[in-house]
């Protein structure tokens, strides 16, 4: 078996898939990608036959893409995929989440991230965006993980000064404290290892936040440069809650939008019942959506109007949102996500001509998760410059009898990964050209 390179400079051989920023897909059959000693994309392009490096690893017939970006997910809530769907999310999150939240301290942060972020690569995903629970170690250990594994991370402490599992403190005394430690979480981490690593300041949701949690939060994540991330108007119940709480709110997004909470680095998760109104303001605002149709079936919560969004334009990317999301593959997440937009359009609510194609789906998950992040410079494509996130899938697993159709267009491979998916189809996934470590079928070409 020939190894996968474990670091740059490397050059590569396979078939090159990626959205391209000028909206295009690139395509070459027989392409050669090479990484520099930084682990950034030095040439894309064509086979150059008699003019190719000395040292290449060929990789044919596997496809090379751009690494995707998971834009929400929750690493305590992993162990619990799969389970509790039909809940309503209030009862769902009381039910199977916040015990198990609670228990995520630092011991099992140790235990359990370094193998989340070890599923996330081999899933494919090379950018996870996370909320960890409400206790600082856990988070620092989640961090940590991170660090360790090579994946790009950003992570935050969850918070949350009303409706909470953080019943060993006084009432009056979580939000002071919950202050201090993200601030103190937020020094440590934010821009770790030349910004592979970043903060994300995280309450939880309106249900779980006063007014003074929502603006403190954001005021910090200001001060730090960092992200500031949540959950919107995701359930019917939990939007009456929200309007139950804050009386005096135009809507949901109003309050988030009176904390100072909105603009280019906040990620606001599910928003799926909005008013035309809202839909402005996050355009004005600079906001993004993370898309979570998985979930969003998963818990019955809605379909959200993908379409409607991006027209409006609305930076939208997608999320996992393990474990209201029963997967952590975005490949899962995409069908679940043409599956939504397939019934909204057979019901008269979606414009069948605007249809996302598997083409749209891979550009979501990796171009646009960047974008949402401020990183469409520096990854989600393969593009000379951006930093090498790479994966390498094997798209013969995904075929319905052994063997492939080489002529198969990039649309019809796409559709097939998102699909036919099989659990072993992303062989190798890198974050600056360094490999990440995955699954033995991650071991290299055989
Ligand atoms: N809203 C507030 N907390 C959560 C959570 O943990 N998961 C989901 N899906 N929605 C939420
Ligand atoms: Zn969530």
């Amino acid at each position: 078996m020939t190894p996968f390179p474990a670091a740059p400079p490397f050059a590569l051989r396979a078939r090159l898939l990626s959205p391209v920023t000028d909206g295009t897909t690139l395509d070459v059959m027989d392409g050669l990608i090479e990484v520099d000693q930084r682990g950034r994309i030095a040439t894309v392009g064509a086979w150059p036959g008699a003019e190719a490096p000395a040292s290449v690893i060929d990789l044919r017939p596997m496809v090379v893409m751009p690494g995707l970006v998971d834009l929400h997910v929750h690493l305590p809530q992993i162990p619990n995929a799969g389970l509790g769907s039909g809940l309503d999310l209030l009862t769902w999150l009381d039910r199977y989440i916040f015990p198990l939240e609670r228990a995520y301290d630092r011991s099992v942060a140790e235990l359990q991230a370094p193998s989340a972020f070890r599923a996330f690569a081999a899933a494919g995903t090379t950018t996870v965006v996370a909320y960890a629970a409400l206790w600082e170690d856990s988070t620092d250990a989640a961090f940590a993980a991170a660090e360790e594994h090579g994946i790009r991370a950003i992570i935050g402490k969850v918070m949350m000064d009303r409706i909470t599992y953080d019943t060993d403190i006084a009432r009056n005394e979580i939000l002071e404290r919950s202050l201090r430690q993200s601030d103190d979480l937020a020094s440590r981490w934010h821009g770790r290892d030349d910004g592979r690593l970043r903060y994300a300041f995280t309450p939880r949701f309106a249900v779980s936040c006063t007014a003074e949690m929502l603006r403190e939060s954001a005021a910090l994540a200001a001060h730090h440069g960092a992200y500031w991330q949540t959950h919107l108007s995701e359930d019917a119940g939990e939007i009456t809650e929200v309007r139950r709480h804050f009386p005096d709110a135009r809507d949901y997004l109003d309050v988030y939008d009176h904390a100072g909470a909105l603009g280019a680095r906040t990620i606001l998760a599910h928003a799926i019942h909005l008013s035309d109104r809202e839909v402005a303001r996050l355009v004005d605002s600079g906001s993004s959506v993370a898309h979570c149709p998985a979930s969003n079936l998963f818990l019955s919560s809605g379909m959200m109007p993908l379409g409607a969004y991006r027209a409006a334009g609305i930076p939208v990317g997608l999320g996992s949102d393990v474990a209201g999301g029963p997967e952590l593959s975005l490949f899962s997440v995409m069908r679940a996500g043409a599956v939504t937009q397939r019934v909204l359009e057979l019901s008269g609510r979606a414009d069948p001509s605007n249809a996302t194609r598997p083409s749209d789906w891979i550009r979501l998950a990796s171009l646009e998760g960047a974008r949402a992040l401020g990183m469409d410079g520096e990854i989600g494509s393969l593009e000379v410059g951006k930093e090498a996130d790479l994966i390498a899938v094997d798209p013969r697993l995904t075929t319905p009898l052994p063997g492939d159709d080489p002529r198969l267009d990039a649309d019809d491979v796409f559709s097939r990964l998102i699909f036919r998916p099989h659990p072993n189809m992303v062989r190798g996934a890198w974050v600056r050209a360094r490999l990440l470590a995955g699954p033995p079928s991650f071991d290299g070409i055989g």
